[in-house]
């Protein structure tokens, strides 16, 4: 028996925030260039909110529900922190054990249940699809923290906000993706979110990780270039932004093929003293001993600056999606 889908969302009048206000995000493909370059300088002025006063009252009277079917530190904190920031309240149910899904609730009954308490709701799913399928039966806005091997739009969108407050602008750049790139969501949403942008991909991988063909076929169709490569060693020196991923465990059904492809690759001082001064090196994290601890001083070590940037990213996601922007 499937309930009832949800009424189709109300579209309010929106001349503020470019098409966002009421909207679910679930996918990269949703943003355009320009909307891109909106959410970016919504997120400097949230940076300069925070610095200055630290947060302010601009979504007061709004509940956020962080609705987290899978592990999470960074996204589910920084969405919190996003929220409470912004003067709003959040509904935390970061480990759904806690809740009635173990009793067998479905996520249709789940996120209808919550859209009675919150204003939006930000979820994490280990479906590809669970964020789609939410935002079906809810009438409130859905925001995709990450579902399965799907997507992972607002990190992609940190990531880009990230390399462009970096290396000042996104266009023309050589791209290394490195490690899982068939299981890790995140390199599949950055890629899309790059695409248009004359970007030189460099999938590295294992064979068995490859970057999934739909995405290789994505990369060929919008005209941009790309090669593939299970050594990082050969193309280190020519790279602007090298994206490492950890080898994600979860996502393996014969965990002897995970202990073959863990470990293939380890950052290290040595490897990046044949890189560009003017490059990044990006991480998503956590991090399983992809990028040694002795990285993390080299001023071109981007991933603590990545979390940073999530909290303004998702501020200035969180105000656009509830009219505030
Ligand atoms: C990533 C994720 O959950 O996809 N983490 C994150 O959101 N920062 C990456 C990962 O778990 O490897």
């Amino acid at each position: 028996m499937q309930p009832n889908p949800a009424p189709s969302k109300p579209r309010p009048a929106d001349n503020t925030t470019n098409g966002l206000y009421g909207q679910d995000i679930l996918s990269v493909r949703q943003f355009t260039p320009e909307l891109i370059d909106y959410v970016f300088g919504v997120a400097d002025e949230m940076k300069t909110l925070v610095e200055r006063f630290g947060s302010a009252d601009l979504l007061q009277g709004k509940v956020m529900a962080n609705l987290f079917y899978e592990p999470s530190t960074r996204t589910s904190s920084s969405f919190m922190a996003a929220m409470q920031r912004l003067g709003g309240q959040v509904i935390p149910i970061n480990t759904v054990t806690f809740s009635s899904v173990t009793k067998g609730e479905s996520l249709a009954d789940t996120v209808r249940t919550l859209e009675c308490y919150a204003d939006l709701i930000v979820l994490r799913h280990y479906e590809v699809g669970a964020a789609a399928e939410a935002a079906h039966w809810a009438s409130k806005p859905i925001i995709n923290a990450g579902d399965g091997v799907g997507e992972h739009p607002t990190q992609a969108l940190l990531d880009a906000y990230t390399i462009v407050q970096d290396l000042g602008h996104m266009d023309g750049l050589t791209v290394a993706m490195l490690g899982d790139l068939r299981f890790g969501r995140t390199v599949h949403s950055l890629t899309r979110l790059l695409l248009h942008r004359n970007i030189d991909f460099r999938f590295v991988s294992p064979r068995l990780l490859r970057m999934p063909e739909e995405i290789r076929d994505e990369v060929s169709a919008a005209g941009d270039h790309f090669t593939e490569a299970e050594d990082i060693h050969d193309i280190i020196h020519e790279v602007d932004v090298l994206y490492v991923t950890r080898v994600q465990k979860e996502r393996f059904t014969d965990l002897s093929e995970y202990e073959k492809a863990q470990g293939a690759y380890i950052i290290t001082p040595k490897l990046l003293q044949k890189a560009k001064s003017e490059m990044i090196v990006m991480h998503p994290l956590p991090r399983v001993g992809e990028i040694s601890y002795e990285v993390d001083n080299d001023p071109r070590a981007a991933y603590f600056r990545q979390m940073q940037n999530g909290v303004y990213i998702r501020m200035a996601l969180l105000a656009a999606v509830l009219g505030r922007a």
